[in-house]
């Protein structure tokens, strides 16, 4: 079943969403060459916290590592897709790519957003991996208006991802959000004909969020059990937005 969400309620993902924004805008603006990404994880947390909200993702448990989250953020690096570890030894260098993924919940709502950001000069190539990948993501929001269904997101997402040379990772998919930070549906960035293909209505809130890789899409799953990098050692960008379906067209809760 699908939640829809009351004006008053999308009030309160709105609140989640602009501190999620908050969060990655100011960690943004501190990637740098020599910079841990536990020294960004110490700064996201104090953050989530001096609002008054909770890491959503810290303690989180996931069956398919069999373990809860330890961190409020992700931080993926390179040919990292999603659910890298911070780490004090992980330091960022010129060049690198980096995913910071991170959620909230606050006043029993959640919000959750990513955005991929390069480290100093990145290659050309990078820039248009993180070109595409927000891209897809910004033209699969203009999708999510009541009447159309959820395939047209997934099949916008695809289309512009494998036009431009670029894979889609299958393995991990968005996802419905309210007072769960994982809820129905889910939100793949392809089309599957088996999977349901439901009309989009007010009220409905989905994650949308693209990861795609420079080289195969095919992935894998560290010994640390969260980690996902890709098979072929390729890079891997990943964008985020939580998106309300209004009927007046998708709102973004996270971002201004
Ligand atoms: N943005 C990801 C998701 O929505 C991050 C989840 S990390 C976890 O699935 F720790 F919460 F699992
Ligand atoms: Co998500």
């Amino acid at each position: 079943m699908i939640i829809r969400k009351s004006p008053a309620e999308l009030e309160k993902m709105r609140r989640s969403g602009l501190l999620v924004y908050r969060v990655l805008q100011t960690l943004a603006g501190m990637v740098e060459v020599g910079v841990s990404t536990l020294e960004l994880e110490n700064a996201a947390e104090k953050l989530i916290l001096d609002a008054g909200a909770r890491p959503a993702f810290k303690g989180y448990y996931s069956a398919a590592a069999g373990n809860r989250y330890p961190y409020v953020l992700c931080t993926s690096v390179n040919d990292e897709i999603v659910h890298g570890m911070p780490s004090r030894n992980k330091v960022l260098k010129r060049g690198d790519i980096i995913s910071i993924d991170t959620g909230v919940q606050l006043d029993g709502y959640f919000g959750d957003s990513a955005i991929t950001v390069g480290v100093g000069e990145i290659s050309p190539q990078l820039v248009k991996l993180l070109a595409v990948t927000q891209e897809s993501l910004e033209r699969a929001i203009d999708k999510a208006r009541p009447g159309n269904r959820l395939f047209d997101i997934c099949s916008t997402v695809q289309k512009h991802v494998e036009s431009n040379g670029f894979t889609i990772v299958r393995e991990f998919v968005g996802h419905g959000i309210g007072t769960e930070l994982h809820e129905e549906p889910q939100v793949p960035n392809y089309v599957d004909r088996n999977n349901e293909n439901p009309r989009l209505k007010e009220g409905m809130v989905l994650a949308i969020e693209p990861m795609v890789n420079a080289g195969k899409p095919q992935s894998k799953v560290l010994s640390d059990r969260w980690t996902a990098v890709s098979q072929d050692g390729s890079a891997s960008a990943h964008f985020e937005h939580c998106v309300a379906v209004t009927k007046d067209g998708p709102w973004v809760l996270t971002r201004p």
